[in-house]
Formats: C-alpha cells, sequence, structure tokens
C-alpha cells in the first residue's frame, strides 16, 4: 500500500449508505488534486458481475472468483466492467442491495483488498467506503467517519435516484437504508465503524460545502497537505 520511503498520503471517508461520503470524497480529491477511491463501486461491480454471470449472491467461492478477476475501468465518471459502460447500472437500487448481501463474505473481501490498495498513488488518494480506515488503510493520514441522519439520508438517495432517472419511494428507501445500515454495521467482518482516532462527523446540518472545508482544514491541521 505505502512505501516506507515515500508513503503515499490517504484520506479515509466512511460512512453509512447515502451519507455524502462519495460527493465529499470527490470534491476533497478535487480541492487537493489527488486521485479517488470509490470502494462501494467495486462492490457494485462484483454483485453485478455475479447477477450477469449466474453466480448466486450466497456462493461465497465464486462471487469471490467474480472479485479477483473484476478489470473495472473508471475514466473521469464513467465506469466499464468488462469493456461494457455500466455507470448507471451500478447505481440501481437493487444492484446496491446485492453488493450489501455479497460484502458480507470474507473471502471476496480479501478478494478486492489489494485492488483497492492499489489506488493510492502519489500524490495522495482520498478513499471512500465503510472499511477505509479500519481495513483497508489503517495508516492512513486522516480517517473522517461521515454520518447524517437516516432521514435526511433518505431524502437525499431519492433525490439522487430521481436526477438519474429511477423511481423512487421515500418510504421504501428508509426501509432499505435501515436494512442496509444493519446489514453493513453487524457483519462479522469489516463492519461499518469509525476507525480509531477517526474525525467524526454529521452532515445533516452541514452543507457540501462545510463538509469539504472541515476535512480539508483537518487534514491541513494534521500535517497531512
Ligand atoms: O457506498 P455504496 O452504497 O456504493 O456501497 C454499496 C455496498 O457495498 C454497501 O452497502 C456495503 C458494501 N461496501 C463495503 O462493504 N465496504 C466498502 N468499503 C464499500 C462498500
Amino acid at each position: 500500500m505505502m512505501s516506507a520511503v515515500h508513503p503515499v498520503p490517504v484520506i479515509t471517508i466512511d460512512g453509512p449508505t447515502a451519507s455524502g461520503k462519495g460527493t465529499i470524497a470527490a470534491r476533497v480529491a478535487g480541492a487537493l488534486g489527488w486521485h479517488l477511491l470509490d470502494s462501494g463501486a467495486l462492490y457494485r461491480l462484483t454483485a453485478l458481475k455475479a447477477m450477469g454471470s449466474g453466480v448466486l449472491l450466497d456462493d461465497e467461492a465464486g462471487l469471490a472468483r467474480c472479485a479477483a478477476h473484476l478489470k473495472p475501468q473508471f475514466i473521469g465518471e464513467t465506469v466499464l466492467l468488462d469493456g461494457a459502460e455500466v455507470t448507471l447500472a451500478i447505481r440501481a437500487e437493487p444492484v446496491g442491495q446485492a453488493a450489501s448481501r455479497v460484502a458480507v463474505y470474507p473471502q471476496l473481501r480479501t478478494a478486492l483488498l489489494q485492488l483497492q490498495r492499489d489506488f493510492a498513488q502519489a500524490p495522495g488518494l482520498v478513499a471512500d467506503g465503510r472499511d477505509m480506515g479500519t481495513v483497508v488503510f489503517p495508516e492512513a493520514a486522516l480517517k473522517v467517519f461521515l454520518t447524517a441522519s437516516v432521514v435526511s439520508r433518505a431524502q437525499r438517495r431519492h433525490k439522487q435516484l430521481i436526477d438519474k432517472g429511477f423511481s423512487a419511494n421515500i418510504d421504501d428507501l428508509l426501509k432499505d437504508l435501515e436494512q442496509r445500515d444493519s446489514r453493513d454495521m453487524s457483519r462479522a467482518v469489516a463492519p461499518l465503524k469509525p476507525a480509531e482516532g477517526a474525525l467524526v462527523l454529521d452532515s445533516t446540518s452541514l452543507s457540501i460545502d462545510d463538509t469539504v472545508t472541515r476535512v480539508v482544514q483537518a487534514a491541513q491541521e494534521r500535517g497531512v497537505v
């Protein structure tokens, strides 16, 4: 992940679904001119690959094989899987639910580990997910845990889906988020929780700009940038 001589600085941003991590991570990476890892996309891609190749979502070895052979390409906002564009397909709710289901399997998580660490390239990486600070980048220079109330997260997810042209119902989304939170937080391997020493930010009543500013300030205070 890091060379002892020239460690690549990493900022991790973990948190529950629809907490705004993706937006904040992208904005912080943009502000610093650093690379970005959307680790949730890798779980979504694995789920999509399994669904498209007849691998059952409880077949741990089959899922791990899908993850091990994942050769995703991220070109700006565009995501390709085996050469086909899946940018929108991986954002659909059923794929998110499937990603949360397959993410409980240790073999699959291990298969994705090196792929994630390879994103740590100079001048730095902002990594967003559930276990970036706890498991994937335990030596990260700054760890952020971003939360927001479940109601405001459901409202954000609703807006995101409608903006992307998907249909969505706020009550269903609330139920879906609660289910997903409890599965992500209670799984045995790499459960969602703040890393030790993490800066915990509740973005319920913070604007995107304010949240980005807090993260960049914390990075400056800790001498990361
Ligand atoms: O952040 P997201 O909604 O795109 O993530 C989809 C699912 O992938 C999420 O419900 C749990 C799983 N995930 C994970 O287990 N670990 C990560 N680092 C990122 C995502």
